[in-house]
């Protein structure tokens, strides 16, 4: 068992794909970040997550150094075939990620372990159609992930209680907490943070409180660190509605997407990134 992967490829370089790089890289690994989109801005994202990093005074080392362990390709051939990890963060769409899954898994070798880093799909489904399902996981890191302590591993009926153990300590090493969830719609997170901020979004629309009231009732009544409306805001409104869409379909009405929330997203107000969703957000 290895305290790290030596190499690493994340196959996205997208918020989540350029923060799971910048942590692996600033631990210490060499990393691939394969992006199909605009590669500049890939790496970036990636140098100016380690430049907030070095500002916090948490790297060990300059930011360029780390950044000298980075490489972004633009080519699923071009990833290392000595690859341990595999960590996939393309947009959540089913397809998508069997299609990059199933080509990385030809390219790097069969010793290596292959994750989704998916906020809601089946890690069964995702894994069925991979020659090594057993070596298949899903690693939810959360949004920032530099910041977050959080790792979900979330492990299929035929991963092997090796690869969970290695990918456990892999997530220790980063300096992160695992908690391990069996594959589910939503897993622990998805399903409990929707579902809260699904009912928030209810009572906006029925006129309980407004959306300040709501978030603040659980940040200081409950210790959450942050309220429903905003943790949506901060997610992305079309994000949260593509996962409550999705577990809707596979847990039930409660689960139903609001109006206000469908109404939100078809009119372009997705929180944080465009700075409008439940809270009006500076840019
Ligand atoms: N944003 C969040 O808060 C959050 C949190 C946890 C998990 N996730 C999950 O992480 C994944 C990525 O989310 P994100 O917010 O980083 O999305 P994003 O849109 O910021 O990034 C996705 C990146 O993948 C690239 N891409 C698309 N197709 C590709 C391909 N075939 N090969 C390589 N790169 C490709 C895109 O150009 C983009 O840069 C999703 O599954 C999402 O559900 C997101």
């Amino acid at each position: 068992m290895t305290r790290l992967p030596t190499t690493v490829s994340v196959i996205g370089g997208g918020r989540m794909g350029a923060g799971i790089a910048q942590v692996f890289a600033a631990a210490g690994a060499g990393v691939s970040v394969l992006e199909t989109g605009d590669t500049a801005a890939a790496r970036q994202r990636i140098a100016d997550g380690l430049a907030k990093a070095a500002d916090r005074g948490k790297l060990a080392e300059s930011p360029d150094g780390v950044l000298g362990r980075v490489t972004v390709i633009d080519d699923i051939a071009a990833l290392p075939p000595a690859t341990e990890l595999v960590v996939e963060a393309v947009p959540e769409q089913p397809d998508l990620k069997i299609d990059v899954l199933t080509q990385a898994e030809q390219v790097v070798g069969d010793h290596a372990v292959l994750a989704s880093n998916t906020s809601s799909l089946s890690i069964t489904e995702l894994g069925a159609v991979l020659r090594h399902p057993a070596r298949f996981l899903g690693m939810h890191f959360f949004n920032p992930v530099p910041a977050s302590k959080l790792v979900e591993v979330v492990t299929a009926a035929g991963t092997t209680a090796d690869v969970v153990d290695q990918v456990r300590t892999w997530v220790r090493t980063l300096g992160k907490t695992d908690v391990v969830v069996r594959d589910s719609p939503g897993f622990a997170t998805s399903r409990l943070g929707v579902l809260l901020g699904i009912e928030a979004i209810r009572m906006l629309e029925e006129g309980v409180a407004d959306a300040d009231a709501i978030d603040k009732a659980m940040e200081l009544g409950y210790g959450h660190p942050m309220g429903p409306l905003r943790s949506t805001d901060l997610v992305g409104l079309d994000v949260r509605l593509a996962i409550a869409e999705y577990l809707y379909t596979t847990l039930g009405d409660r689960f139903a997407p609001p109006r206000l929330l469908r109404d939100k997203v078809a009119s372009g107000h997705l929180g944080r990134k465009t700075g409008q969703g439940f809270h009006t957000w500076n840019q």
